[in-house]
């Protein structure tokens, strides 16, 4: 079966658990393309969630996880971006949810409010869980379509 294939991101303050997320990826047999993040200096958490969200559109991660401080301020600038769905996300469930119902391509954790052993499980969750349509993808259909109004 052909890897899955995850782009992950991060500012300076979430650049640690973006690491830790990555070894949890691999170990879990996923592609992780790193596109930074990769060092403490302080950068800007928007230019990173535009690398991540483009390599999502762009076909070449089938989706996408960012990390900064809170997970606030790239799920901000990623929503803004056409075709993204992005969920910041604190728990499993709504991992869980935000790829079954609103199918996510982009969740988005906080390194300074999520402690480890948790951000992992999220990931898990999300990436186990799957998209139901239906109804759920008329709902969807609703909201996309506010980005050409
Ligand atoms: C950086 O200090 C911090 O503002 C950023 O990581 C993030 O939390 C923004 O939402």
């Amino acid at each position: 079966m052909e890897k899955r294939i995850i782009a992950i991101g991060s500012d300076h303050g979430g650049v640690n658990l973006k690491g830790t997320i990555k070894k949890f990826l691999e170990w879990k047999g996923f592609e992780a393309v790193d596109l930074g993040t990769f060092d403490n200096a302080s950068c800007d958490y928007p230019d990173y969630a535009k690398k991540v969200c483009d390599a999502v559109n762009g076909g070449e991660a089938e989706c996408g996880i960012l990390v900064c401080g809170t997970g606030i301020g790239m799920s901000m600038a990623a929503n803004k971006i056409k075709g993204i769905r992005a969920a910041h996300v604190t728990d499993t469930y709504s991992a869980r949810m935000t790829k079954e119902h609103n199918n996510a391509n982009v969740i988005c954790l906080g390194e300074r409010i999520t402690g480890c052993d948790l951000a992992l499980e999220i990931v898990g969750a999300y990436l186990d869980a799957e998209f139901q349509g239906g109804r759920h993808q008329n709902r969807i259909d609703k909201f996309m379509a506010f980005e050409t109004v």
